[in-house]
């Protein structure tokens, strides 16, 4: 299958645009990251006040190259034209053929609660459940992480369970992680009902 799906690039909905990093996106992402360093820092370990365009750069044309690849599928969101987080389907649950897939995210400290994440998530699931293959989406989180576990619950995905102390947290201190999941036909139930 891998060497024959072409992955869909983009999904748009208003001023609201999920889409694949491109070359010369790196001057964006390094805005928004730098100006979002205390707000992503508690909970992404590659959150740094040291980041220059350069190496933003360098990270958009890897995970372009990644995503044509069907290697991972790293996204940028963006609002009126703006960066304002970024996420992916990610292949950690096994490969493409699974049609599994891990969503992750982060909304840059401009645009953070304000209902972003949850419409972002919203946007994820109803251009994965049509336009991608996947038959179940999962989203990870420290357990401490009260937005992200909202956004995750306002969204319909089910706590399957608790991961106790099972990664070193930003702080180094080992930490739980509750993992949330939706299938395809919950969702199509869900989007029917
Ligand atoms: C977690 C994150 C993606 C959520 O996105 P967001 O746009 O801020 O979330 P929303 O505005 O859609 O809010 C979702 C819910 O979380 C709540 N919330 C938002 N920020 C919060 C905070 N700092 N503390 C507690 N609750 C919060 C909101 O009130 C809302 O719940 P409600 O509708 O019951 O009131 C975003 O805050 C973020 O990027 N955080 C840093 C990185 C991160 O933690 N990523 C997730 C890793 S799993």
């Amino acid at each position: 299958m891998a060497s024959t799906f072409f992955a869909p690039s983009e999904y748009s909905d208003g001023d609201l645009s999920i889409r694949a990093y491109r070359p010369g996106d790196g001057a964006a992402l390094q805005r928004a990251t730098l100006a979002s360093y205390e707000h992503l820092r508690p909970w992404m370990p590659w959150a740094t006040n040291d980041y220059s365009i350069e190496q933003a750069e360098a990270v958009c044309r890897r995970a372009h190259a990644n995503y044509l690849l069907n290697d991972d599928f790293t996204l940028s969101i963006w609002l009126g034209g703006e960066l304002a987080g970024g996420s992916g389907f990610h292949l950690r649950e096994g490969p493409l053929a699974s049609r599994n897939a891990q969503i992750g995210m982060w909304i840059s400290a401009a645009y953070a609660g304000q209902g972003l994440g949850s419409r972002a998530l919203a946007a994820l699931l109803a251009w994965g459940f049509s336009d991608w293959p996947w038959e179940r989406l999962t989203w990870h989180c420290d357990t401490r992480n009260v937005a992200s576990a909202r956004v995750a619950e306002k969204n319909g995905l089910t706590r399957e369970g608790t991961l106790r102390a099972d990664r070193f947290g930003v702080d180094g201190q080992r930490r739980d992680t509750h993992i949330y999941a939706i299938l395809r036909d919950e969702w199509l139930q869900r989007q029917g009902a």
